[in-house]
């Protein structure tokens, strides 16, 4: 571990975890720990678990789980270094430098240094002879000069290799260029550019490395834009376009929209806040991102059936975040750029006015479920209403599921505790299969957990649960460890990976360091942390570890002795029989 032990010790003190948590997860008390909903995966009911008093979180759903330092790689997608970094920048801390070179991370910043030439060769580009029809195209869509240099738009040559021989003479590596999908390769093994004839959009990430480019082609030819895949310095499911700009403008809200042109024109129009998805539908991770940066979405997609279809999944995803929603519908099947355009001077006020009416998303939906029913026939009226009142029953306030009940007792002249008991009684339902199918969920993924990362245990239950309550016992009880080490040696662990686990904490033990769950987060994937963490999580505290242990290396020892099926096949018979006998004895 290239960063000194003092120094992490000295950040896991300063880093608690309940706080860092908190600014990512609503987190409410329980006892000794702490829960909410799940930043990993999507549920409704809390399953995310805290427990500050031995710093590790733990997810009953998804089977997440870790130190500080594992949730902080794990939501903000950095290596383990680049955690350490950021935690350290929040609690106040400068990592002892020499250190940032870790492999992955420096070969990241290879690829950002090589998006970042390509971004300054595009954005050049406009401004020759080859490039003026992009820069026609732009002006053509009404961007001015300074939101054209804003966004550092450019225009991909068509040529194939510009770009690629402009990096190279810049020090780039083949590897480097196809990694950062810049470049492919033919079939006769010579690299040429991805994008050509294109104008280009950069995409930055929050600390404004360039991490990745959608290239739109000027003709109605296909594909309209063409993306970066996901490289070792992107992930689409994970960043939104124009975020770092639109973070320090949100004033709480953030207005989503689908395309880049769109975010463009919205900023050029004022309203800085606008951010866009990478060219697929919203995912939860976004989602997670958006909340830290806000707490009203203002979803703005296409008028059209794709558009609506969108807007009801993207509610979906949010929802469960807490965040407040509303939904703005663009008129006459416009989306904002064309909107904002239509108008002239006056679109940024016509945006501004569709923005200040825009309705929540509770009126979004139940506007989207009465538009399938005729209400003036009584069969679908009572369709629509039954339907309505399990929409209802699925939002969580009660002030806000009682104005839509009146609301809609008033329109549809119905009794209003009719429709109040229609959605209690939905309620209730949904209450108990949210359970259910959460209580699926948990049994499923804990046994495909268990398969992956301890493959072995199935075929070693007993000895692989003694291995397991062992290292619970040995983290919770260090003071009780030194005369397990000493008795016990790791090849007495069946499953090697408790093995290595036993093996990690025996070396930390050994040179006289911690070793914690907070301690050994560096030594282990985040899914490896994630298993150690859920064995920590189902083993409650001994009263007596002293006598627990000498239980747990007792079974080991027991364990250690039974043959494998082939060694009973090749020993020989003398001593299968001694110790057949033996067991015998013990039977008794
Ligand atoms: N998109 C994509 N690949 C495509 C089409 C669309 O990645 N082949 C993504 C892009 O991020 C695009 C967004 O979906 O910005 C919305 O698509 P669309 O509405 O078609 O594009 P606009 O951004 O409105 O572009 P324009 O106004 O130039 O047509
Ligand atoms: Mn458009």
């Amino acid at each position: 571990m290239p960063i000194p032990e003092e120094f992490i010790q000295e950040l896991k003190l300063r880093s608690d975890i309940a706080d860092v948590i908190s600014g990512y997860v609503n987190l409410k008390k329980a006892g000794r720990n702490l829960v909410g909903l799940c930043p990993f995966h999507n549920e409704k009911t809390p399953s995310f678990s805290v427990s500050p008093e031995n710093g590790f979180f733990h997810c009953f759903g998804c089977g997440a789980g870790g130190d500080v330092i594992t949730f902080i790689k794990r939501i903000e997608n950095l290596d383990y270094i680049d955690a350490v970094k950021f935690l350290a920048q929040k609690a106040g801390m400068s990592v002892p430098e020499d250190n940032k070179n870790d492999g992955l991370t420096r070969f990241r910043n290879r690829i950002y240094e090589a998006n970042r030439e390509a971004a300054r060769f595009f954005h050049k580009m406009l401004y020759t002879n080859e490039g003026s029809k992009a820069l026609e195209y732009l002006r053509g869509r009404q961007l001015s000069e300074k939101t054209i240099i804003h966004f550092g738009l450019g225009y991909s040559p068509k040529s194939r290799y510009e770009l690629v021989n402009y990096l190279k003479s810049k020090g780039f590596t083949n590897n480097e260029l196809i990694q950062a999908n810049l470049a492919n390769k033919s079939g006769r093994g010579y690299l040429f550019d991805r994008f050509s004839d294109r104008v280009m959009f950069p995409i930055m990430d929050l600390r404004g490395n360039v991490i990745a480019f959608g290239g739109r082609i000027m003709s109605d030819m296909k594909p309209k834009y063409l993306n970066t895949s996901d490289t070792p310095a992107f992930n689409k499911s994970r960043n939104l376009f124009a975020l770092q700009f639109a973070k320090n403008k949100a004033n709480g809200q953030l207005i989503l929209v689908e395309g880049y042109m769109d975010v463009i024109a919205l900023h050029q129009a004022g309203f800085e806040n606008a951010v866009a998805t990478l060219g697929t539908a919203l995912t939860q991770e976004q989602a997670t991102v958006i909340k830290r940066y806000c707490d009203e979405v203002v979803i703005c997609y296409d008028a059209d059936d794709a558009g609506q279809k969108a807007t009801s999944r993207a509610i979906s995803i949010l929802r469960p975040t807490g965040l407040h929603i509303k939904i703005l519908t663009v008129p006459s099947g416009k989306d904002p750029d064309e909107f904002i355009k239509s108008y002239g001077e006056q679109g940024p006020a016509r945006f501004r006015m569709l923005l200040e009416k825009s309705g929540n998303d509770a009126d979004f939906r139940l506007r989207k479920l009465r538009e399938k029913y005729n209400t003036d026939i009584t069969e679908q009226r009572v369709e629509f209403l039954t339907e309505a009142a399990k929409l209802i029953s699925s939002f969580d306030n009660s002030i806000e599921q009682d104005i839509y009940i009146s609301r809609l007792a008033g329109e549809l002249e119905v009794e209003k505790n009719a429709i109040k008991q229609q959605v209690m009684r939905y309620r209730k339902k949904n209450s108990r299969e949210y359970i259910k199918r959460e209580q699926r969920e948990i049994q499923n993924n804990l046994s495909a957990r268990n398969d992956r990362i301890n493959t072995e245990k199935a075929y070693n239950l007993r000895a692989a649960n003694a291995e397991e309550a062992l290292i619970a016992l040995l983290m919770y009880n260090p003071d009780a460890a030194q005369s397990v080490f000493k008795r016990l040696l790791p090849e007495k662990f069946i499953t090697s990976f408790n093995r290595k686990v036993y093996e990690t904490i025996k070396k930390r033990a050994d040179a006289g360091f911690d070793f914690s769950i907070t301690d050994i987060s560096g030594e282990f994937s985040n899914d490896e942390m994630s298993r150690i963490t859920k064995l920590l999580a189902s083993h409650p505290r001994e009263t007596d570890p002293v006598s627990a242990a000498n239980d747990y290396i007792a079974v080991l020892e027991d364990e250690a002795e039974k043959l494998t099926p082939e060694q009973i096949a090749y020993a020989d018979t003398q001593m299968l029989m001694a110790r057949l006998k033996k067991l015998k004895e013990k039977k008794k």
